[in-house]
This record gives C-alpha cells, sequence and structure tokens, in this order.
C-alpha cells in the first residue's frame, strides 16, 4: 500500500500483479480530474520501473469511472488552456498503453467517456455482466467528442461502424453488447473478475482489433464513403450550425482513419475548439443545470414504497406505470374498468420496450395492482390524484380521502390548472396538499413542478422532491399561478404558432422555423401531438388571467373534432403510425421575415414575466424548467440565458417592434427592465 497519493490503492499480489483501485477520495464517483490524473501518472512512472507481472485497473467505487471531470471543462477559458487539459489525459493514457507488461481495465457500474477512454489504453478489458455495466462515449451531449484517445482508439478495437454509432449517438452499451463488437474480452459475473483479469495477464492472449468486415470501414477508400453516410444520418438530427461536435468527428476520422498519431493532434485540436465554443458551454450549462434540480430533492428525507393513484386515464395510468417501474408498489383506482385495463395494458407495453425480458416485466406488472375499491389508499405512502380536471370532482374526492389518509402520506394532486388554494379548501389540513405536475408522456418527460402556496408546509415540499428523484424524475418547486411555469411559457409560443397559420402560413413552414431556431420539435407538431382540445383548455385558463388571447381557429379545429395526434387529424394529418404527412418543408418556401422572431419573442416574454412574479424563484431554474419540460434548444442554455447572450437590449427592442405591428400580445414585459436594472 502507498498513502502517497490520495485517489488511487496499489497492492502487488503472489503472483507480482499490482492491483491498481481508483477512489476518488470525498467523492461518490470516479471522475477523472487533474490531481487524480496526476497521480495516476506519476504511478504508471513507479510502475515502468518496477515492471510488475501486470496491471490490473480497477475500481473501489459502485462505478468503475463516469467520465472526465466536467466541472474543469468550465475553468476553460481558451483554446490553448483547452490543449492542455487534453493533452494531460491523452499523455497519461499513452503511457498507460506503453507499459511494458499487460495491462486490464476491470470494469463494473459506468465506464463512460475519459473512464472508458482509460480502458481503451489498457490491452484488455474484462467487465461485469450486470445490467448495470454500462459502456459508452457521451461526448457529444456536451458538445465536444473524445479527446483522451477514443477518436484514435476505438475505431481499431471495434470497427468504424460500431464504434462511429457509440460516438456519434452518444449511447451506452450494456456489457453483453460490448463483448458481442470486441470492445472487452470478457463479460462475466462480478464473482468470476478478478480471475477473468488474471487470467488475461497470465496467458496474454492477442490483444483485440477490428478484422475483416469490421476493418473494413476504416479502410481509406471506404472512409469517405461512410463519411458521407454517417453526416447524412447525423444532419437528420442535428444541424451543424447548433451542433457542431459530431461533424468534427465524422471529419477528424475521415481524414485520419487509425493513424493514431494524427488522430490523437486531430482529437486535440478539434476538442480545444469545441470546447470553447457556445455549444459546448451551454450543454455544460444544461448538464449542471440538471445536476441542480437533482439537488433539490433529498431522497434521505422522505422513503416512500407504496403509491396510491387516484384517476386511471391518460396521466393517472401512465404516473402509476413509471412508479411500478421505478420500484414502487402502485394501486391504481379508477371508476371504470376499461380505464384500469387500459392502463395495464399501455403499463406493459412501456415494460416490453424498456426491459425487453418477460420475466423482468412480470415483475413490474406485479408491482402494478389496478384497484377500483382503492384499497391501497389507507397504506399508501404517496396518494397522487389525476382525475379529470374539475374543482368540484377533485374537492368532494379529497374530502373523503383525506380522513382514510396514512398519517405523514403526502397528498399529491396532477391538475394543470387549478389553484392549489381552491383545491385545498375541501381539506381540513389544506398545507398538506402540494402539486406534482407531471408531464406527457410521462415517460419521456424528465421534468415534475412541484407546486406550492406560500403557506403549503415546507416538509410536504420536501417530501414531494425526495419522491420525484425516488422515481428518478427532476423536481421543479413553482409557485401555484395559472399555468405554473412551463405551460405558461409554452403557451403563447403554441398560440403564436396558432395565428401564423391561420393568416394562412402552412403548418410545416411555421415548425420548419421553429427547428431552425433550435427546438426539437415545431410548435404546429407539438400543439397536435398535446392535443388541440388540451391546448386550448390550458389557453382558456391563461387567457382569463394573463395577456393571452386564444386564437378563433383554435376554437373551430376543437369544436370541428379536429384534436391533434389522437383524433387522427389536427393542423396535420396522421397516418396510422401516428406519423404525420407533409410535415417536412421543402426548399424555398415563401416564409415571411417576422416568423421565427414572433414565436420565439412571445416565448421569452413569457418567460421573463414568470421571473418577474417569482413562479420561479431564479433564473437558472427557470431555464432548467423550460429545457427540461419543453425541450426548448438545450445548446441555447435556456430562455433567460439566450436572452443575455443574444443581447437583453437588442431583443427588447424586436420585441418592441413587434408590438407596433402585431398589438398588444407583444407588450414588453416589465421583467426587461426589471433584470436590466438589478
Ligand atoms: P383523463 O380524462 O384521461 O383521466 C381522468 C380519469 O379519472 C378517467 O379515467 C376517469 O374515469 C377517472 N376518474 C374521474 N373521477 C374519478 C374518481 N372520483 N375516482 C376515480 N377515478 C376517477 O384525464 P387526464 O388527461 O389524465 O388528466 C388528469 C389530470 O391530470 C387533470 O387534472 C389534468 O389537468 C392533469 N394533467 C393532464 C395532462 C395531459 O396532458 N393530459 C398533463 C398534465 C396534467
Amino acid at each position: 500500500m502507498t498513502d502517497k497519493y490520495k485517489n488511487w490503492q496499489q497492492e502487488k499480489d503472489a503472483d507480482g500483479i499490482v492491483w491498481l483501485t481508483f477512489d476518488l477520495a470525498g467523492a461518490s464517483t470516479n471522475t477523472l480530474g487533474k490531481v487524480a490524473m496526476e497521480e495516476l501518472d506519476s504511478l504508471l512512472g513507479e510502475l515502468e520501473a518496477q515492471r510488475p507481472t501486470g496491471l490490473v485497473i480497477r475500481s473501489g467505487k459502485a462505478n468503475f469511472i463516469a467520465g472526465a471531470d466536467i466541472s474543469e471543462f468550465t475553468r476553460v477559458q481558451t483554446v490553448e488552456q483547452a490543449r492542455e487539459l487534453i493533452q494531460r489525459g491523452q499523455a497519461v493514457v499513452n503511457r498507460l498503453e506503453s507499459l511494458r507488461c499487460p495491462t486490464v481495465a476491470m470494469i463494473h457500474g459506468f465506464c463512460l467517456g475519459g473512464g472508458l477512454e482509460l480502458a481503451l489504453g489498457c490491452d484488455y478489458r474484462v467487465a461485469d455482466d450486470a445490467d448495470s455495466t454500462r459502456l459508452g462515449l457521451p461526448e457529444v451531449r456536451l458538445g465536444i467528442h473524445p479527446g483522451f484517445g477514443g477518436v484514435a482508439r476505438l475505431p481499431r478495437l471495434v470497427g468504424a461502424t460500431s464504434a462511429m454509432d457509440m460516438m456519434l449517438t452518444g449511447r451506452s452499451l450494456s456489457a453483453r453488447v460490448a463483448k458481442k463488437i470486441g470492445l472487452l474480452d470478457y463479460a462475466v459475473p462480478q464473482r468470476h473478475l478478478q480471475r477473468a483479469a488474471r487470467e488475461l495477464i497470465l496467458t496474454r492472449p492477442p490483444k483485440k482489433q477490428a478484422s475483416g468486415l469490421q476493418a473494413l470501414g476504416n479502410h481509406m477508400l471506404v472512409r469517405p464513403l461512410l463519411a458521407r453516410v454517417l453526416r447524412k444520418k447525423v444532419a437528420a438530427k442535428a444541424r451543424p450550425e447548433h451542433y457542431p461536435a459530431p461533424y468534427a468527428l465524422i471529419d477528424l476520422w475521415r481524414e485520419h482513419g487509425t493513424d493514431k498519431a494524427a488522430a490523437l493532434r486531430g482529437e486535440e485540436l478539434s476538442v480545444a475548439r469545441l470546447i470553447n465554443g457556445d455549444t459546448a458551454r451551454n450543454l455544460v450549462r444544461v448538464f449542471f443545470l440538471q445536476e441542480r434540480l437533482k439537488s433539490l430533492g433529498d431522497k434521505r428525507a422522505f422513503v416512500p414504497t407504496r403509491i396510491h393513484v387516484i384517476g386511471g386515464g391518460v396521466m393517472g395510468g401512465d404516473i402509476a406505470a413509471w412508479c411500478a417501474l421505478r420500484g414502487m408498489q402502485v394501486t391504481v383506482q379508477d371508476r371504470s374498468d376499461e380505464h384500469l385495463a387500459q392502463v395495464v395494458k399501455r403499463a406493459a407495453k412501456l415494460y416490453k420496450r424498456k426491459l425487453k425480458k418477460p420475466r423482468l416485466v412480470q415483475q413490474v406488472l406485479d408491482r402494478l395492482m389496478p384497484d377500483k375499491q382503492g384499497l391501497g389508499l389507507a397504506q399508501a405512502d404517496v396518494v397522487i390524484e389525476a382525475i379529470f380536471e374539475n374543482v368540484e370532482a377533485k374537492q368532494s374526492l379529497y374530502r373523503e380521502i383525506e380522513p382514510q389518509m396514512k398519517e405523514g402520506a403526502l397528498l399529491a394532486t396532477n391538475t394543470s390548472s387549478i389553484p392549489l388554494q381552491v383545491l385545498g379548501e375541501a381539506l381540513s389540513d389544506p398545507n398538506r396538499l402540494v402539486g406534482l405536475h407531471f408531464f406527457n408522456p410521462v415517460s419521456q418527460m424528465q421534468l415534475v413542478e412541484i407546486v406550492t402556496t406560500p403557506d403549503t408546509d415546507a416538509s410536504v415540499a420536501e417530501k414531494a422532491a425526495a419522491f420525484t428523484r425516488h422515481i428518478d424524475r427532476l423536481p421543479l418547486p413553482v409557485s401555484s399561478s395559472p399555468g405554473f411555469l412551463v405551460n405558461r411559457v409554452l403557451m403563447p409560443y403554441l398560440l403564436e404558432a396558432v395565428t401564423l397559420e391561420a393568416e394562412g402560413l402552412a403548418p410545416k413552414v411555421i415548425d420548419a422555423e421553429a427547428l431552425k431556431f433550435g427546438m426539437p420539435m415545431g410548435p404546429i407538431l407539438l400543439a397536435d401531438t398535446v392535443g388541440l382540445d388540451i391546448c386550448l383548455s390550458v389557453a382558456e385558463i391563461l387567457s382569463k388571467e394573463l395577456n393571452v388571447e386564444v386564437p378563433t381557429r383554435l376554437r373551430d379545429m376543437v369544436a370541428a373534432g379536429r384534436l391533434g395526434k389522437k383524433s387522427g387529424h389536427g393542423f396535420y394529418k396522421y397516418d396510422k403510425q401516428g406519423k404525420p404527412l407533409g410535415a417536412k418543408a421543402g426548399r424555398g418556401e415563401y416564409c415571411p421575415p417576422d416568423t421565427q422572431g414572433r414565436l420565439i419573442a412571445r416565448l421569452l416574454n413569457e418567460a421573463q414575466a414568470c421571473l418577474r412574479e417569482g413562479v420561479v424563484s431564479e433564473a437558472d431554474l427557470l431555464d432548467a424548467g423550460i429545457i427540461f419540460g419543453t425541450g426548448f434548444a438545450p445548446f441555447r442554455g435556456g430562455p433567460m440565458h439566450y436572452i443575455e447572450q443574444a443581447g437583453r437590449d437588442a431583443l427588447a427592442e424586436k420585441i418592441a417592434g413587434l408590438q407596433k405591428t402585431y398589438g398588444s400580445r407583444f407588450d414588453l414585459d416589465e421583467g426587461w427592465r426589471i433584470s436590466e436594472l438589478s
């Protein structure tokens, strides 16, 4: 044992094999920051002199290595600083690779980003075959690509197709799949890991390398062709001006292929440039915003196991299914047997998609109990009401259930519009009610608004946030005001799109403008997907209290039964698979110059108003809510951040100009000025 190193422990066994355990001091997860890398570098120097029989690198934590230390990215201000950071990482992996003894990465849990690149520097890799093992290079999600040798080494090891797919999508692989593509030498149960590592060192089999067809993709004559196919695939998902990293990655690989030294230099320059660009900075920002939301719920504060959901419709059914998937024991109550049957059917479909293995699907289904009589209510730690949006119905339900609930149980409503103060009137203790506002589809939308009034018990809000984390969702505290945060900010933007359509602009042209801004889906398609009836009801609620007009066009559509995707016809028509017809805008379609500006202005103006009114407590939380609740162009870092980056004055002036042309719905919110003064 050496205690010279704070983060690494080494042991030499009877065979002369050094077992090096990475256990980052004071952290729950291993990340490769400056100090840990310097220590590893110095350890490798010692090993060069010692010449052990072999070296095994493993982790002392629940995961192998989650990646580079992302907080160090935020301190990088110049291309030169970035190059230094990357050179340091590359040098350590190169040193590991050049050790004159066999080396093995012994992997369990997450092995991501820089962690996998370190493992690629080893001669061999073995991993625990449990579901919790994940191997991947997710750098593109942060607006960069691998820089510690991933681009130089992975295509050589597993072939270009698998390697580029991993790096371009950022998807992580199970140990089984990683073994299949040649990334691992062995995927074995945990109890055999050590033996497998030792065997590799003692027997020194040939190192893995892509061969045959796998290797063909790296050939200099094939690379340009494959690169073209990859560019096309990427272009279908991301524009180069919004997300330059995947394009840079393809160029890099096409140019250098398996020429390691050149690829390493290319990685260094390319990542150094990307890391200093707006996209990477904003995506790193989004990463930390997500961490911030996670930190708002402390799982230890409340550990619920039994959940009772009342109302098995679109939302209640999916909330119940999701809670069961995340390990809760769930009862779901509805007056209608048919709705309960639908809940189980939809849940089974979700579980099959997520879990694949019938045995696992059945295990989760066993945790989801249809409960027409509401027998689960009295035992539940959390009761979630998701019956239809009607004050009297909800109030009468609360009167009935409150006396039956367990002491200390959380009572939550999924209402999207009724003030908690109004619903609470039916309770003997109104301050126990909290809003848990989920978004549709529950299995895909990470955000949950935690809705409170000034009188809500602090412990209730705390429990609600803890519960949200237990089911792997992101809690956002918002105040009980019309539309809360997400619907309120989103709706004016959707309504502006409807207005543009009513003025005669084709839906696909309107949607194309939003995509150009970076939205993941156009507002017209989004309105159709949410359901035009739901949009109308939210718009009506907002129109009563805010500066929101409901376009006649929307009312007419709903009256005509054109409800969007669910009715097969909204602004678009839908085929049997639910795909919109004619939603792709061709080149050269006419689009009035104000179109994008009008859409975005309504959204930004409303965001500004929410911040001024204190619907959320700060700009960062507003940005997080709008990104995770609506998908707002992540590479722009959120609406408030966008306002600062694009220039507050210039945007305010633009909106004032729109107000002159289009009227009061563009009245500039006072918040623009207040933020300027503060
Ligand atoms: P829904 O109409 O699909 O489902 C309501 C369900 O409640 C029906 O299955 C009905 O049979 C059942 N129900 C009604 N009264 C009941 C009672 N007293 N006891 C037991 N079951 C009862 O409605 P949806 O869309 O699921 O909405 C539910 C709540 O979620 C509403 O408050 C809505 O505002 C909110 N919400 C809806 C969203 C959406 O996109 N649909 C998004 C977020 C919140």
